[in-house]
């Protein structure tokens, strides 16, 4: 068995930015078109009105104040609503390909680790922009990596789930050098017309190199052990899928085909599950939640966040201790833990320990306890 560890990080952020008033003042001018366009029906009482949203809502209720996308012009586009994306052929790279590129090269430089020594490439991210062949195959191929790829999607936990499947393997021998790479185009699967949840998500890529922990040319982590946990729940679900088609009205314009949750059930179940999870995973190693330096949590909501840090540590985390990022990158499901990661441990000392965790749809739930070495 060989001890795995973290050797390098990588955020590709998009160049474009949606601040809060930039998309609330896009979805009242949609809101106020629809309520025109059905103005006979609100009048008669056959419809409620669309109401407006709020920037204040928006940071009081989540802590996002920002999000990054592939392209802001058909989000801010009252008549248009979700991304403009061009389309590709098929001799060209994916987009979701195309971001994992850039966060892969960037967290192989940092480990100095070249493309060509990665035998494991593991996608993980909450959607797939096809059906196949693999993301990470392709992703695989342009990098000129060996060894073998494969997609992975568990939502928000795609990235803990995919780096407990690279460390495992890893540390067994089937695999010396992995890449875990999280390209997340949120903007394409969140319903950008509901105001309840309008300005949860945005777009990035993260990438983690695994390998072990003799191989190792710098400052590393240590992955001391990983984590993970589902439990069926609807509150967070999304009906799109191959069988569309087949389905009757399954290729109209439907609010199932897009990112629908119950916010609320979601912060008050998914809170304690995590909570516990997390103890439950320190004290199985020996450890409470005090002898964590840093705690990267995924990024959905500032308040979850709270709870959970201050559940956890048992008492309210400084900043530095809970970094989040989710106020720049608002929700970018698997990647926001990686993020808050990437930006924040290079500070830790050896010996120092921190715990990544992510958490959403499914519910699922992982993490991953690393050790700083020198
Ligand atoms: N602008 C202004 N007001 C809004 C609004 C908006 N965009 N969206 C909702 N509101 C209103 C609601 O109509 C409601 O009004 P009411 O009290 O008169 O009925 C009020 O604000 C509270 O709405 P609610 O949906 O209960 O807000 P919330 O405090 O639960 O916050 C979330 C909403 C989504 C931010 C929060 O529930 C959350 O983050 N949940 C967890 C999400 C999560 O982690 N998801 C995982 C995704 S992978």
């Amino acid at each position: 068995m060989y001890q795995p560890a973290i050797t390098g990080t990588g955020v590709f952020t998009p160049e474009q930015v949606i601040t809060n008033d930039e998309l609330v003042v896009a979805f009242n001018a949609y809101a106020d078109r629809m309520n025109a366009k059905n103005a006979e029906a609100i009048a008669a009482g056959e419809m409620a009105p669309m109401e407006h949203s709020s920037s204040e809502f928006i940071f009081k209720a989540s802590g996002i104040e920002q999000r990054y996308v592939i392209d802001k012009s058909g989000v801010l586009d009252p008549e248009v609503m979700h991304p403009h994306l061009r389309q590709r052929s098929d001799d060209e790279l994916s987009l979701m390909a195309e971001m994992a590129l850039d966060a892969c090269q960037k967290a192989l430089d940092m480990a100095g680790v070249a493309a060509e020594e990665i035998d494991l490439v593991i996608c993980a991210a909450s959607n797939m922009e096809r059906a196949y062949p693999a993301i990470a195959i392709e992703i695989q191929k342009a990098l000129g990596a060996g060894g073998f790829a494969f997609d992975m999607n568990v939502a928000c936990s795609s990235a803990t789930f995919g780096i407990q499947a690279a460390a495992d393997m890893v540390r067994s021998g089937s695999a010396t050098k992995a890449i875990v790479v999280n390209p997340e185009i949120c903007s394409g699967h969140l319903e950008w017309r509901d105001r309840d949840c309008h300005f949860i998500f945005g777009d990035v890529a993260t990438a983690t190199v695994i390998e072990r922990a003799e191989d190792a040319k710098g400052a590393r982590f240590d992955i001391l052990s990983t984590r993970c946990a589902t439990e069926f729940s609807n509150n967070i679900r999304n009906n799109n899928g191959f069988l569309r088609r087949s389905r009757p009205s399954g290729v109209e314009d439907r609010r199932d085909m897009q990112f629908m949750q119950n916010g609320r059930k979601v912060f008050k179940e998914v809170v304690p599950m995590v909570s516990a999870h997390i103890l439950a995973h320190l004290d199985d190693e020996g450890f409470g939640g005090e002898n964590l330096r840093r705690l990267w949590l995924h990024q959905a909501n500032k308040s979850m966040n709270d709870f959970i840090g201050k559940k956890v540590m048992g008492r309210t985390p400084e900043r530095e201790e809970q970094p989040n990022i989710l106020q720049d990158y608002a929700n970018t499901s698997s990647a926001g833990s990686i993020i808050a990661f990437a930006k924040y441990s290079d500070d830790l000392d050896p010996g120092d320990l921190g715990l990544v965790c992510s958490f959403g749809a499914g519910y699922s739930v992982g993490s991953v306890l690393l050790r700083r070495e020198a």
